[in-house]
């Protein structure tokens, strides 16, 4: 199992890497039962991924990237300074960037692109509003955002060895609320069904997110194809990311 902590803009700088260090033997055992993907700030990228790479199957990821390989882009953080700075996952179409930052489909597709440029297992978040779930247009919101992303990626030389795709309901993060265990079935089979038909040569690993806590982790493991989690609120107290994990 995949586990993915979003710390979003959770925590400072400093305590960012407190977590790490202050539960650095802890962490070390957790990697021995699952593969942890940490996202901190970009600031905290270089001296998280420095300090902690001899901890096998701990990754470190950006929770963001620009869609532009390099120039003048003030602000922003290029797919290659990420790869350089030790980073192997990057989130990306986080619904908070979508609704905040304006990301569309096409700006996420570009970022997929500079990232896989450069190694980095994109961990593809996609979703539905509380309106679009109420109405049933779930489907219809996942096959609009996963299919120009397809086709990028169907127009590379080489296919992607891995990818992540994240189902995210844009509803239940943070707010304590989940879909119910059918919903989720219905999900992330046809999730599933549809990665193998457009992602023939990509191992895919499908995960889910929107508060992810110790009270529902047990039933989310029980749906079938869910193969990790992506955890945003619980994952910025160690002892409670601990909990997720083991
Ligand atoms: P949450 O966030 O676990 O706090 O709901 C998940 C996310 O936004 O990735």
């Amino acid at each position: 199992m995949l586990y993915i902590a979003n710390w979003k803009m959770q925590l400072p700088f400093t305590n960012e890497l407190l977590w790490c260090f202050n539960n650095r033997d802890e962490l070390e055992q957790l990697c021995q039962q699952a593969t942890i993907v940490i996202c901190p700030s970009t600031l905290a990228i270089a001296p998280l991924a420095a300090t902690l790479h001899d901890i096998k199957l701990l990754h470190i990821g950006a929770q963001n990237c620009s869609e532009f390989s390099a120039g003048a882009y003030t602000g922003q953080i290029s797919a290659n300074s990420l790869a350089q700075a030790g980073c192997t996952y990057c989130i990306v179409g986080h619904s908070e960037c979508r609704s905040y930052f304006g990301e569309t489909n096409d700006i996420i597709s570009n970022k997929i692109v500079r990232l896989l440029e450069h190694d980095i297992v994109p961990i593809i978040c996609v979703g539905e509003s509380a309106a679009q779930h109420e109405q049933q247009r779930t489907m219809d919101v996942l096959r609009t955002q996963l299919a120009p992303i397809f086709t990028v990626i169907n127009n590379l030389t080489t296919p992607p060895a891995n990818l992540c795709i994240a189902y995210e309901p844009i509803w239940a993060i943070g707010t304590g609320k989940i879909p119910t265990f059918e919903h989720l079935s219905m999900i992330f089979s046809w999730l599933q069904e549809t990665c193998q038909q457009h992602l023939p040569s990509t191992k895919v690993d499908l995960i889910y997110g929107g508060s992810v806590q110790e009270g529902n982790i047990g039933m989310l493991k029980e749906i079938p194809h869910i193969g990790g989690f992506l955890i945003g609120g619980a994952s910025t107290d160690f002892q409670k990311f601990k909990k997720l994990v083991s």
